[in-house]
């Protein structure tokens, strides 16, 4: 499927990006198991560890709107990177089964697809914290 809305919809939140220190503004856009499509951009202080990362503004926006089940995630920047660490660690625990499809924002006709569990094999997750017993 080449999920052209979903991919504009990267394009578009890229747009929002807030960077003014770094100037590399990522867009990111999940799309649901019922289509809906929650997009979100990076955010970066002046204190610069505080920044956020476009894919889990999207992540965090999708799940204080009460979205679960996601089947996809566009990123789109400069280069089409990957997501960073933290982020791949939030996906694979809210958005594990997803594809991942990353977007050159120079040369947006030809992503890249690949998905959460080859970006993070092995996660660490909330079953890991099953065999403890907290009373
Ligand atoms: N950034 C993202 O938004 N997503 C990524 O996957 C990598 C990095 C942001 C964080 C920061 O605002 C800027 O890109 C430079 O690191």
């Amino acid at each position: 499927m080449p999920h052209t809305k979903l991919i504009q919809a990267a394009l578009a939140a890229r747009e929002q990006s807030v960077a003014p220190y770094s100037k590399f503004n990522v867009g990111a856009a999940l799309l649901t198991a019922s289509g809906k499509i929650i997009s979100g951009a990076n955010v970066e202080s002046a204190s610069y560890g505080l920044s956020c990362c476009a894919e889990r503004v999207a992540l965090f926006k999708a799940l204080t709107d009460d979205q679960r089940d996601f089947t996809t995630i566009a990123v789109a920047s400069p280069g089409g990177a990957a997501p960073c660490g933290a982020c791949r660690q939030l996906l694979a625990e809210y958005a594990k089964e997803t594809e991942v499809i990353l977007i050159n924002s120079e040369s947006p006709d030809t992503p890249t697809v690949t998905s959460m569990d080859a970006l993070l094999p092995n996660a660490f997750t909330g079953d890991d914290l099953d065999c403890v017993s907290i009373s």
